[in-house]
């Protein structure tokens, strides 16, 4: 496949093994795959497949053996930290199980700091932050810190954070696998309406059969590669 301007995200070659003792496992064999513009995907596999270790690889936390990633076209794999750190904050957006927001700050503090991180004003980033935390049913909890907040509401605030810049691609390892069901649908047809509005693409890592009707392909890790 060649290299389009349309394909936010790709994967060459990725292989990743760890050891253990004097013994290795190789996870990833060679999964190569392409994400369109706007494109939404869902990884699935069994548990231990290497779901997240693949999620770690495209947002260059960690380093592949072998293989390349690219993120709008720029090989995020040969970005030394700091160049990474830049791409990552250009183009990318998380959603992880666990919300990971940060305890000491609101909700809207919370959905803010990527935009603030990004060079926006206060009073900018808090109204760009405060619209889009009210679109996704939490204009009454603006000021709630997260342990002040249920669940669901928490990833409900954990994609507006993801989303709130406008990324290129979001990567979400098992954003619902802490939701029941009702919650869990919910924040997914969130996160697939503002992924339809702003164009945004997605990899999607989930165990829920229920929530592939919202996507565009659905991939399985099996052996290492995808299937
Ligand atoms: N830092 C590490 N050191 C050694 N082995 C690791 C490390 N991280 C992951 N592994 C191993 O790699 C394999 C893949 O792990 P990974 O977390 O990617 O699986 P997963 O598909 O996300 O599973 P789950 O659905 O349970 O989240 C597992 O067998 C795991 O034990
Ligand atoms: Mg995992």
């Amino acid at each position: 496949m060649s290299e389009t301007r349309d394909e936010v995200l790709k994967a060459r070659g990725l292989s990743k093994r760890y050891r253990q003792g004097d013994e290795e496992i190789a996870v990833l064999r060679g999964v190569d795959f392409a994400v369109g513009a706007g494109e939404r995907i869902a990884v699935m596999g069994r548990s231990g497949a290497g779901k997240s270790t693949l999620l770690h690889l495209l947002a260059g936390l960690d380093e592949p053996d072998e293989g390349t990633v690219w993120v709008a076209g720029e090989n995020l794999t040969e970005a030394d930290p700091a160049r990474r750190a830049a791409i990552r904050n250009a183009h990318m957006g998380f959603v992880y199980q666990f919300h990971h927001l940060l305890p000491e700050f609101s909700a809207l503090e919370n959905v803010a700091m990527p935009l603030r991180l990004g060079g926006r004003g206060v009073a900018e980033a808090n109204e760009t932050a405060a619209r889009l935390l009210s679109r996704v049913g939490m204009a009454e909890r603006l000021k709630h810190r997260p342990a002040a907040l249920s669940g669901g509401e928490r990833q409900r605030v954990a994609v507006a954070r993801a989303l709130v810049a406008s990324p290129e691609i979001v990567l979400a390892d098992e954003p619902t696998g802490n939701l029941d069901r009702e919650n869990a649908e919910q924040v997914f047809r969130l996160m697939c309406e503002l992924s339809d509005e702003r164009g945004i693409g997605f990899v999607i890592v989930t165990h829920d059969a229920a929530l592939l009707e919202g996507v565009h392909r659905v991939l399985t890790l099996v052996d290492g590669t995808i299937e």
